[in-house]
């Protein structure tokens, strides 16, 4: 038997790129690879990279440049390129850092091993095509390895919304969905190996309209039921929502599907309407308010999230007020807030910047609102019973570590509990980023 060679993979961004390396990983696994944590071992080392921060092809040139002395005092090694910045800069890359032998875009991650025997041959592979073709579906993976408690699982990927600052619709492409059955049937996988908790990932995961199994098109919410019945699943999740596919039924189910965790991450970006069309939103602060009020209505405790961008393009005091007020007014248990940057090639990348100065300033009131909201939603979980989902030890002796229903991290302190287990436990403490916890009985 040839000795197995060693894969290492760095991923950057988001919870889809987690996803995505897991899946690479899992089918060079069928070509000879485990994985490594140590690239100074590895024979491949691919980024699976990330757009959506500012200067992000920039920060893949320098680490690629790093990595050329690696394959200097190691001819052999072979050095991959996926994500986001693979689509968005394809050849360049090879060009700009010849080091690179393979680049793949993330519509073509089906065909990484015969990429990968195409670069052990000693040629270059590129693949940045957008296929109409379920991916994952050819993307087959080892069986039947144990897997943590929590795991994620593409439902959705692309977006047609075209909001005026994001790449995604040209990185990811056009909006697609999986069809019901096989994600029934991967989450049944993930099941039989232990998974307990399954985050459906997409752009704009609420737009989900995959074919059922009936062959007519099926819901979000009608994905969610399905999932619902699956014996030993304990808890569902999705992210990432648009307030405008936020619908009825699935508003409904945040109240009636006992496995949908109350916890909604829904981004609405600006509280200003002005700002919102120009970032092209297709919907107001109002409208985003009056979409939380039916949610709230449907489940009172949910536990809201959002992602908010300052210093956007034309943003005045007065839209930053809005946005502020908007905060004040929907309190969120998380929120994410990001300094507007400019992507190359989306509609408000021309336009006249907010002044830099200006935008931190900005940025750093709307990170102690949000801070505080925060710490205050914590503070009000001490004293109520939850459930927790063990994910990992502790520090201290018989100490567990998992999440909330609604996502916060609990120290479970005196817990002989198993990881995936599902525990009572009633809050004591709430600390900075963390709760502490005793168990039930
Ligand atoms: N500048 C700043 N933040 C951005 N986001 C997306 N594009 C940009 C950009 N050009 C933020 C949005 C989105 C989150 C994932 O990243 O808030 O919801
Ligand atoms: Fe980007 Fe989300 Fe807007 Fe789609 S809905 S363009 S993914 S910010």
């Amino acid at each position: 038997m040839a000795e197995p060679k060693k894969l290492f993979i760095k991923t950057y961004g988001c919870q889809m790129n987690v996803y995505d390396s897991e899946r690479m990983a899992e089918s060079l696994g069928g070509r000879g690879y485990v994985e490594t944590k140590d690239a100074e071992e590895a024979d491949m080392i691919l980024l699976n990279t990330c757009h959506i921060r500012e200067k992000a092809a920039e920060k893949v040139y320098s680490e690629l440049g790093r990595l050329k002395a690696l394959k200097t005092a190691k001819p052999d090694l072979k050095i991959g390129v996926a994500g986001c910045v693979a689509q968005a800069e394809g050849e360049e890359i090879m060009r700009r850092q010849p080091a690179v032998d393979l680049v793949v875009g993330p519509q073509s991650y089906h065909r990484l091993p015969e990429m990968e025997a195409q670069v052990r041959s000693g040629e270059k592979s590129l693949d940045t095509d957008f296929p109409q073709e379920d991916k994952f579906a050819a993307l087959k993976s080892r069986p039947k390895a144990a897997r943590a408690p929590s795991a994620f699982l593409t439902v959705q990927e692309g977006c047609d919304k075209f909001c005026a600052f994001c790449v995604v619709p040209y990185t990811r492409g056009a909006e697609t969905s999986r069809p019901v059955a096989r994600i029934l049937e991967e989450a049944r996988e993930l099941v039989d190996r232990g998974v307990r908790e399954i985050t459906l990932l997409g752009q704009n995961v609420n737009a989900f309209h995959g074919a059922g199994e009936d062959g007519s098109e099926k819901t979000l919410a009608d994905l969610i039921w399905k999932l619902n019945e699956i014996n030993g699943l304990a808890r569902i999740r999705f992210t990432t929502s648009h307030p405008n596919d936020m619908t009825d039924d699935l508003i409904d189910a945040h109240g009636a599907c006992e496995k949908l965790m109350p916890y909604l991450h829904l981004p609405v970006q600006s509280g200003s309407d002005r700002i919102l069309k120009r970032m092209n939103r297709s919907h107001t602060a109002e409208s985003y308010l009056r979409v939380i009020e039916r949610i709230r209505a449907a489940r009172p405790d949910i536990l809201m999230s959002g992602d908010f961008i300052v210093g956007f393009p034309e943003e005045t005091e007065e839209d930053f007020q809005a946005t502020l007020a908007l905060i004040e007014a929907v309190k969120y248990g998380y929120a994410y807030s990001f300094k507007y940057s400019t992507r190359p090639g989306t509609p408000a990348a021309e336009r006249p910047q907010v002044d830099p100065n200006e935008a931190d300033e900005r940025l750093q009131r709307i990170q102690a609102l949000i801070t505080d909201q925060q710490q205050q939603i914590q503070n009000e979980m001490v004293g109520r019973d939850l459930s927790v989902l063990v994910e990992k030890t502790g520090r201290n002796p018989g100490q567990m570590v998992g999440k909330s229903e609604y996502l916060h991290a609990v120290h479970i302190d005196n817990s002989d509990a198993q990881i995936g287990d599902i525990v009572p436990v009633r809050i004591t403490e709430a600390k900075r980023n963390s709760l502490a916890a005793l168990r039930r009985k």
